[in-house]
């Protein structure tokens, strides 16, 4: 069944609370609601549904009278009376059978929730849907010594709590945790003085892991209040770590539930990038406070409105914590990464899709990451000012409601004067603009002549033109910049921009800072990309310039086989040896186009990618590249040595990126020597996983894996680690074979969802291994899918996105992936997660 953004129709009734009382128990929880309704005199379509699944209805009465519903898969109906009445319920359900990890569940003797999106009906009957907003009372009848809901504490006692959640919210932010925790404390006084307790909630053992997460929650808290004039709303906030979790993390008001990855750290368990992605989600899901639960989304289709806004935001906090630049850079590696093959894919949909079967396969790229970039480029085009102003607007204008994309455009419309129409096509059509340059020399008039065009995908079978923000900056002939960046504004199919009165024909810097989500289309030579390397004044477009030049690079070596050439290596080389510039700037600068990225080009230029050529072509620029650096590398890993003692700060973390970076340059000149000799001297999760790391993609560090699974043996997310490695890590002839034999390790419990990417997110991630010739990559994670899917359909359908650029490859490894698809696609009683998800891959 597919719901469509044009059925939109309001609910019939308004909820004014919400009472519910659970008496927990593992198998047999009982759930009790009284729910105050009373007809909506906006609404027309009187008749009364409330979704449920999954539930055993004990006992349903209306005003107090006892009444017989008529049930369905997915939920009920009856006869109301046409004025305000109070519905009770009492449903039976059964968290510990409730392996797909939504709605109420246990993890580990917990009890925890996950109703976003539409997890809320497997706990009771209800209007499950995020227009509907009410008060929340709730009671919680349990031994256990932790019970926490939303809002704020009422009262507790021995075998139950209660809480009140003064702030109208959809049911899909309702929370429940239960369960033996300890909590790491602390305080945060708002602007206006308000005081809030802070909690982290873990498992008894994990005490030592929270401090850093508390610590991001009270740097957000202030950043929301200074950036944004956002205060908090609630007298506490309460972090809870669930090891088994579909997602990263969850914003349920006033009691944010974590993936245990998204919260624990210690700095001998966690390396900076976790750090980094701790502090970014904590962030995240403490902003949704403000945008996503105080003003919601009036329907799924509307999803972007909340996680696009809210990933920005989180950008910007990154870029404020860590350095705009390379926050940036990190960003655009992982838009090219995840969204772009997304869009150019059978998956393409727009930041706001028209239709789904499951919202969950929604959660997607394109709708956080380009979503956010969407919102980047209204900011840049409005400007600073602007933007917030029409923020402020829009906080002021729709606290409490469930809104739209139209009712956000709105906002900064009135604040701007400006039509938004047109920009509007970033949300409704699919598909990564391509944007072709061209450019004039004539008479000291340098003209940038642009044209873009969009791929017709299903999604947006006939695209129509957007708007463009290009911030361009043009260097003169000596490297210095003549011209500052200014945003050109495209609206039209082809679009010429003249720069007059120059003295000679200048270099442009287009797209600086990635202003908008476009691949750029730019005949240029490596000579060109080589002078932008060495003297652009945006960092991004620096970075970009190397990017570009690898990327050429490596394309000429797999399509003729030509050698790396100069303007590369010493390219990279006079940036990397420049001790001006940030380290974690450097540490970027030393990367490569990935192997996936580079099939997007290839196939974009119409050569069929070939996965082990593509492989051979990155070793062999490796080596080069350690081979031209040689003599640099003991300094650049010398210099990433931090003496004073570990902290996950942006220069710390930036000094051991570069260290890594080098290392892993040398382990394929010295044999792993310096790896090894690292591992064994390391004193922080940060250089073991990175000394381990070197030594796997030398063939070596057997002796090492095994000692490192005896170090961690007890820690679950260091353990996922150990996993991951060594299949990312693998030879692309090894890679499946690998992880094929780590199923059968004891510790791989395939029910937990971390333990599941580990494995399977590396292979996928293993390019080469993955897209082994015979085939043995994809039917492996094809068993496992199928395996997966009964158990836990969200995880099963994410992973499946492991094929949806099949179409790049060659006709042999196209016809094995179709097969495994339709393998899937034929289980009996295959879930609507992965149906949905095999179906739209297959029909590309
Ligand atoms: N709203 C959450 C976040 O962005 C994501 C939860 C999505 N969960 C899901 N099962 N679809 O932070
Ligand atoms: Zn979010």
């Amino acid at each position: 069944k597919t719901i469509h953004l044009t059925d939109y129709t309001p609910f019939g009734y308004l909820v004014d609370e919400v009472h519910l009382t659970f008496d927990l128990d593992p198998s047999t929880t009982r759930v009790r609601s009284r729910v105050r309704f009373r007809p909506d005199p906006a609404a027309t379509d009187r008749r009364f549904f409330l979704h449920g699944e999954q539930l055993r209805l004990i006992r349903a009465a209306i005003d107090g009278t006892e009444i017989d519903p008529e049930i369905t898969d997915e939920g009920l109906t009856c006869a109301v009376p046409d004025a305000p009445f109070t519905w009770e319920a009492e449903v039976e359900i059964d968290p510990a059978a409730n392996t797909a990890l939504e709605g109420l569940y246990l993890s580990n003797g917990m009890f925890c929730t996950q109703c976003e999106a539409e997890g809320f009906r497997k706990i009771t009957f209800y209007p499950d849907r995020p227009d509907v907003m009410a008060t929340f009372t709730v009671r919680i009848n349990s031994d256990l010594p932790v019970l926490l809901s939303n809002g704020n504490p009422v009262q507790s006692g021995p075998g139950f709590a209660e809480w009140h959640d003064p702030w109208p919210k959809p049911s899909y932010l309702f929370a429940l945790v239960a369960g033996d925790l300890v909590a790491h404390r602390d305080r945060f006084t708002t602007l206006s003085g308000r005081e809030v307790d802070l909690a982290v909630w873990v498992r008894p053992g994990d005490e030592h892991k929270c401090a850093f997460a508390m610590d991001s929650l009270k740097k957000a808290m202030k950043w929301d209040e200074e950036v944004y004039g956002r205060e908090y709303d609630l007298d506490v906030f309460n972090i809870v770590a669930v090891d088994d979790f579909n997602m990263g993390a969850m914003e349920n008001k006033g009691l944010n539930i974590f993936n245990s990855s998204a919260v624990l750290a210690s700095p001998d368990t966690a390396t900076d990038a976790n750090f980094e992605r701790i502090e970014a989600i904590i962030a995240h899901e403490y902003f949704h406070n403000w945008t996503g639960n105080r003003i919601t989304c009036r329907d799924w289709f509307q999803l972007c409105l909340k996680e696009g806004l809210t990933v920005f935001r989180d950008a910007q906090f990154t870029a404020d914590q860590r350095g705009a630049a390379v926050k940036r850079i990190s960003d655009v590696i992982d838009l090219r990464a995840r969204q772009f093959p997304e869009d150019d894919g059978p998956l393409a949909h727009p930041v706001r899709p028209e239709s789904y079967q499951e919202i969950n396969n929604f959660y997607t790229a394109t709708v956080y990451e380009k979503g956010a970039e969407v919102i980047g480029m209204l900011k840049r085009l409005v400007g600073d000012r602007k933007y917030y102003e029409a923020l402020d607007l829009y906080f002021a204008r729709h606290d409490g409601q469930a809104c739209t994309i139209e009712d956000w455009l709105k906002v900064f419309e009135d604040v701007t004067g400006r039509d938004l129409t047109q920009f509007k096509r970033w949300y409704t059509q699919a598909g990564t603009p391509r944007l072709k340059v061209e450019e004039n020399w004539q008479d000291g008039t340098y003209t940038l002549t642009f044209t873009q065009s969009i791929k017709p995908s299903a999604a947006t079978p006939d695209p129509q033109p957007q708007v463009i923000p290009i911030a361009v900056g043009l260097l003169g002939p000596n490297g210095d910049e003549i011209r500052p960046t200014e945003i050109l504004e495209m609206t039209e199919a082809r679009q010429s921009f003249a720069f007059a009165g120059l003295a000679a024909r200048p270099v442009p810097s287009i797209l600086r800072d990635f202003s908008a989500p476009v691949v750029l289309d730019r005949d240029t030579t490596n000579a060109e990309r080589a002078f932008l390397l060495a003297h652009d004044t945006d960092p991004f477009n620096r970075w970009e310039a190397g990017r570009m030049l690898a990327r050429e690079t490596l394309i000429d070596m797999i399509t003729r086989d030509a050698a790396p050439g100069a303007d590369y290596l010493d390219g990279i080389r006079a940036v990397v040896r420049d001790d001006g510039l940030d380290p974690a700037y450097r540490a970027l600068m030393l990367a490569l186009p990935t192997q996936s990225e580079l099939t997007g080009t290839l196939h974009d230029r119409g050569i069929t990618p070939d996965p082990d050529a593509i492989w051979r072509a990155h070793e062999t620029l490796k080596l080069a590249l350690a081979q031209h650096l040689q003599d640099l590398l003991p300094r650049l890993h010398a210099e990433a040595q931090v003496d004073a003692p570990y902290s996950p700060d942006a220069e710390q973390a930036g000094k051991r990126a570069l260290g890594a970076a080098a290392l892993g340059l040398t382990s394929r000149v010295d044999g792993g020597a310096m790896a090894a000799e690292q591992y064994a001297r390391a004193d922080n999760m940060t250089l073991q996983l990175a000394a381990l790391s070197c030594l796997l993609t030398a063939g070596k560090g057997e002796a090492e894996l095994a000692a490192f699974y005896d170090q961690w043996r007890h820690d679950r997310l260091v353990i996922d680690k150990w996993f991951m490695l060594q299949v990312a890590h693998a030879s692309p002839d090894r890679a499946v074979e690998i992880a094929r034999r780590l199923t059968e390790h004891p510790d791989f419990n395939w029910k937990n969802p971390n333990r599941f990417r580990a494995l399977f997110g590396a292979l996928a991630m293993n390019h080469a291994g993955f897209h082994r010739a015979d085939g043995a990559g994809y039917a492996l994670l094809a068993d496992w899918l199928i395996r997966l899917d009964p158990v836990n359909p969200q995880t099963a359908a994410r992973m499946c996105s492991a094929f949806q650029t099949w179409r790049r490859y060659d006709a042999n490894r196209q016809a094995l992936i179709a097969a495994q698809l339709d393998r899937i696609a034929a289980q009996p009683d295959l879930s609507r997660d992965v149906t949905e998800m095999i179906s739209r891959i297959r029909t590309a």
